[in-house]
């Protein structure tokens, strides 16, 4: 049975940046507020002509770029995204066809564990032997989907995108992936309007249910009870402890969620990649921004254990346990 390794990690953010002092002229905030409660100073926002997919194809193309992979060798498009550009065609086919890709494309619906679900499915189509080369994109514009005078939500989100080709090797790459998920929490983090549900309407508008509803703190404990048992159920089936773990690459949500866990998990702060300050809560584009972080800091090498973590809407959950097999 083939292996899938990782060949390549790239990003892409949006040019314009919106601060916490740009936030105090929209809400009841303050940088000082913000900064002690989630670590976040600013974040990037798409121009109104950039859309998900723009910023999924220009991940996309950087990280093919990076792997010296030909679009014509990618046989697989995975897009996780909680903000298409419609609610169909799929972003991903809008993408492939912004990055010239002539294969099987679609989203993958798991909020911001949209990611980590999205490599889970990258490798059981390699494993299987179904695909070699597997494009994993991770993008989001939830500037969109954000009510601006609602402070609980409009000072944590921002927008970009990350992506990671992988490909079926000799060598030992994605060791374990543990994916979860809990329905009856559906109701803490969600957008109503728009789906077969409430379809848009000027009731829906009005009641606001075209923006992100959000109760905060019940998605925080969410959040630092379930990332310590899901990082260890992959490790478990990895064969590894926390002990192995080279980098934890959280899920970038809150600062203190990221410390929280890695203190409940053992894991020394020097060894927990942080990637928020500067583009807050990326949704499925945030463990790829911050993997990148890390590949262009030149700090990831070969022979790393990754551990990366994912939560969210769903309420969703998974961690996947992965070597770098990558470029350095
Ligand atoms: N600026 C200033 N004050 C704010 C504020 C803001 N942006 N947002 C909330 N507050 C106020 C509240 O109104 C409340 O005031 P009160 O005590 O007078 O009622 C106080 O700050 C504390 O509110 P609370 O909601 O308990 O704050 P918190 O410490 O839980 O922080 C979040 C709020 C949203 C930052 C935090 O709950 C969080 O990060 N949750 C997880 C969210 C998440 O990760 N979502 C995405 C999952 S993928």
């Amino acid at each position: 049975m083939p292996h899938a390794a990782i060949l390549a990690v790239a990003s892409y953010l949006p040019e314009r940046r919106l601060t916490n002092a740009d936030l105090e002229r929209l809400v009841d905030t303050s940088d000082e507020w913000i900064v002690s409660r989630t670590g976040i100073c600013e974040r990037h926002v798409a121009a109104p002509d950039e859309s998900t997919s723009d910023l999924a194809a220009k991940a996309g193309a950087a990280a093919l770029a990076r792997a010296g992979v030909a679009p014509a060798e990618v046989d697989l498009l995975i897009v996780a995204t909680s903000s298409p550009d419609m609610l169909f065609p799929a972003t991903a086919c809008l993408a492939a066809r912004k990055m010239g890709l002539s294969c099987p494309a679609f989203d993958l619906s798991a909020a911001c564990t949209g990611f980590i679900y999205a490599i889970g499915q990258a490798t059981s189509a390699i494993e299987s032997g179904r695909s070699r080369t597997v494009l994993v994109i991770g993008a989001d514009v939830l500037t969109r989907l954000i009510d601006f005078t609602d402070r609980g939500t409009c000072i944590l989100f921002g927008d970009g995108a990350g992506a990671l080709v992988m490909r079926a090797s000799e060598k030992p790459g994605v060791l374990g992936v543990h994916l979860g998920a809990d329905g009856s929490g559906a109701d803490l983090l969600s957008l109503r309007a728009g789906g077969s549900a409430r379809p848009c309407s000027v009731e829906a508008l009005r009641d606001g249910d075209n923006f992100i509803k959000m109760n905060g703190s019940e998605v925080f404990k969410f959040a630092v009870r379930q990332i310590p048992i899901v990082t260890r159920q992959a490790l478990q089936e990895s064969g590894l402890t926390v002990d192995d773990v080279t980098w934890l690459v959280p899920h970038q949500a809150n600062t203190r969620i990221t410390a929280t866990v890695a203190e409940r998990l053992g894991i020394p702060a020097a060894r927990v990649v942080e990637r928020i300050a500067d583009v807050g809560n990326t949704s499925t584009a945030s463990i790829p921004l911050a993997l990148d972080a890390l590949y262009t800091g030149g700090n990831l090498h070969a022979g790393d254990v990754l551990a990366l973590v994912g939560f969210g809407a769903g309420l969703t959950w998974g961690a996947a346990i992965v070597t770098w097999t990558g470029e350095e």
